[in-house]
């Protein structure tokens, strides 16, 4: 390691992620930066992967995901920074030395070849010898349960069946690291749900790291580990899929990854186990049962997810954390229905109640008077 201190920028490696990181940070991104002329795509990105880890990089359209990727592949050279991969630096290994696969959005299939072809394609090109092409081949087929449609062609198979054709032609080259861009953008929503949970029992199977992009955010919750959220080239918030939804560092965050209610305000009391907050948006004050890093009189927006507004037609006991509205609009989805409650103060509220609260009271319709409330756990504190 010696040798790489003599040159480049001095640079804090990513933060440990556990005790265990030490051995176990497969992958690590330091200070990672990609220019394209005037466009920073990626900007000062650190992070690590840890072995058999499956991690999501989740954000909007042109924010740098396949490019940070794409980097992680090696089909890109870095402006600066480093990307370790099991210690060694992608940069002085040779392609052919470089444990990593990728599988792009479009899947690209050779599409005069059939799917066993495909799958082989690879390993004829590394020159191995048949015998072992035939056997692996066959057993990464088997893995995502192509075996019987071998013989047909990309246009003979359905849009999951072509995905796990991809899938295998990727893992039957034993890559340590496996990349996915947008997996599944191809699929309709129900398969794609069938298929997450296969590629995730698969993924278990042979054990390899994986990093995915996605900008479906459900998508990166059910399968991942943890979460990169990004935005403009930068990462906003790492975690597992519940810390970034329940604990979201960041208004960006906070709307990002599900949807949410923002009560803008100001800190009227301060204690080290609870806040008051005062916002115009609502006649009572906002009560949050944790401390917070703030003073007296700061401004801070306080988010509450529409699960855990309550919607009742009488006034709540407690003093704090409710409101009088009307209902605006009633949007019914299956399990749940979305209330738009519209408050005196003109803020608009959106409550998700569930089914069964809607059969316990008499459901409200159109301009009834309501109340919402919540608890104060329910309250996020949010300062940026
Ligand atoms: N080869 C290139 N030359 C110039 N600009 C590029 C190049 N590749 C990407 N960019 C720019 O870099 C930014 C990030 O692009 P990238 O493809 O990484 O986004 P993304 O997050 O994968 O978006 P999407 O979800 O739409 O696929 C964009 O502004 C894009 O226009
Ligand atoms: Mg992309």
């Amino acid at each position: 390691m010696s040798r790489d201190s003599s040159h480049g920028p001095t640079v804090t490696p990513a933060k440990p992620l556990s005790l265990h990181s030490q051995e176990s940070d497969f992958v690590q991104i330091i200070d990672a930066v990609k220019k394209f002329g005037a466009t920073t795509a990626v900007q000062n990105v650190s992070l690590s992967v840890k072995r058999g880890e499956i991690f999501a990089l989740l954000g909007s359209s042109g924010c740098g995901k396949s490019t940070l990727l794409r980097m992680l592949a090696g089909f890109e050279t870095l402006t600066s920074g480093r990307i370790l991969i099991d210690g060694e630096d992608l940069a002085q290994m040779p392609p052919y030395r470089r444990p990593v696969n990728m599988m792009f959005q479009s899947y690209a299939l050779f599409p005069h070849m059939t799917a066993h072809a495909n799958v082989a394609f690879g390993l004829k090109q590394e020159g191995r010898p048949k015998a072992e092409i035939q056997e692996r081949v066959a057993s990464a087929l088997e893995l995502v349960q192509m075996s019987h449609l071998a013989k047909r062609k990309p246009h003979q198979l359905s849009g999951g069946q072509q995905q796990r054709v991809a899938l295998a032609r990727s893992l039957v080259k034993r890559p340590k690291l496996l990349l996915l861009d947008e997996p599944m953008s191809a699929l309709d929503k129900q398969i794609r749900q069938r298929t997450q949970i296969e590629l995730m029992d698969i993924l278990d199977k042979v054990g390899v790291t994986c990093i995915m992009v996605t900008h479906d955010q459900e998508e990166a919750m059910v399968m991942a580990d943890r979460v990169a959220v990004m935005t403009d080239g930068r990462i906003v918030q790492i975690g597992t899929p519940l810390e970034v939804y329940e604990y979201p560092n960041s208004r960006f965050c906070a709307e990002f990854i599900g949807s949410t209610n923002f009560f803008a305000g100001t800190i009227v009391e301060d204690e080290a186990d609870h806040i008051f907050v005062q916002s115009p948006d609502l006649p009572k004050p906002l009560y949050v049962s944790h401390g917070v890093m703030g003073q007296l009189g700061m401004e801070v927006t306080i988010s509450v997810r529409p699960e855990r507004v309550a919607v009742t037609r009488q006034a709540p006991a407690q003093n704090y954390n409710w409101a009088h509205g009307k209902v605006d609009n009633i949007a019914y989805r299956g399990g749940y229905t979305l209330y738009h409650v519209m408050l005196d103060s003109g803020k608009m509220v959106v409550a998700n109640v569930s089914s069964l609260a809607l059969t316990e009271m008499q459901a409200p319709t159109y301009d009834d008077e309501v109340f919402i409330s919540w608890s104060p756990e329910s309250g996020v504190v949010l300062t940026k």
